[in-house]
């Protein structure tokens, strides 16, 4: 059966045409709307690389019905502020400067769970930074400048002294991706 509906995805209203009801968010966002940041992984809600925001809530895109999504606001990793002008987001340009972006693959999905543990945390400890993106996985980096990275955009929110790249270290990341 088809649907007509509309998300709001990036602060934008987008309607989606003849779409089948069982389609990921996932799917919609990248197949039909044109918004390609969030990346098919495993589609079962294992890896993370889906990761968006749904009315602020972090979830994987691949284990959401997107007509379920009506009337709620979703921020994919292509409207971090302030992407509308072409630049890079804090947690972006940390994860740049540290190195933490190998193959890209797992990037966008944990630019957007860091964005949300920052945006409730500003300042997270190890413990709740690992948690936070246990959810993501990632094959390459080995965790190490992830974990960097999410120190030095915490410290660059902050304001606090020492906010350069490699300004604390981080000790060796113990995150399993299982
Ligand atoms: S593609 Fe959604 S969690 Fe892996
Ligand atoms: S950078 Fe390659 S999977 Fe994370």
């Amino acid at each position: 059966m088809s649907e007509i509906y509309v998300l709001r995805v990036n602060g934008e209203e987008h309607a989606v045409a003849d779409a089948w009801s069982g389609e990921s968010l996932l799917y919609v966002l990248r197949e039909r709307l044109g918004f390609p940041g969030a990346k098919s992984g495993c589609e079962q809600g294992e890896c993370g690389s889906c990761s968006v925001l749904v009315d602020g809530v972090l979830v994987c895109a691949c284990l959401v019905l997107a007509a379920s999504a009506v009337e709620t606001e979703i921020v994919t990793v292509e409207g971090l502020q302030p992407a509308e002008r072409g630049e890079m987001s804090d947690v972006q340009r940390a994860f740049v400067e540290t190195g933490a972006v190998q193959c890209g693959f797992c990037t966008p999905g944990l630019i957007m769970a860091v964005h949300a543990l920052l945006d409730h945390d500003p300042d997270p400890s190890d413990l709740v930074v690992r948690e936070a993106i246990s959810g993501n996985l990632c094959r390459c980096t080995g965790y190490g400048r992830i974990l960097e990275a999410v120190e030095v955009a915490t410290r660059r929110r902050s304001g606090g002294p020492g906010s350069g790249v490699g300004a604390r270290g981080v000790s060796g990341p113990e995150v399993v991706a299982e």
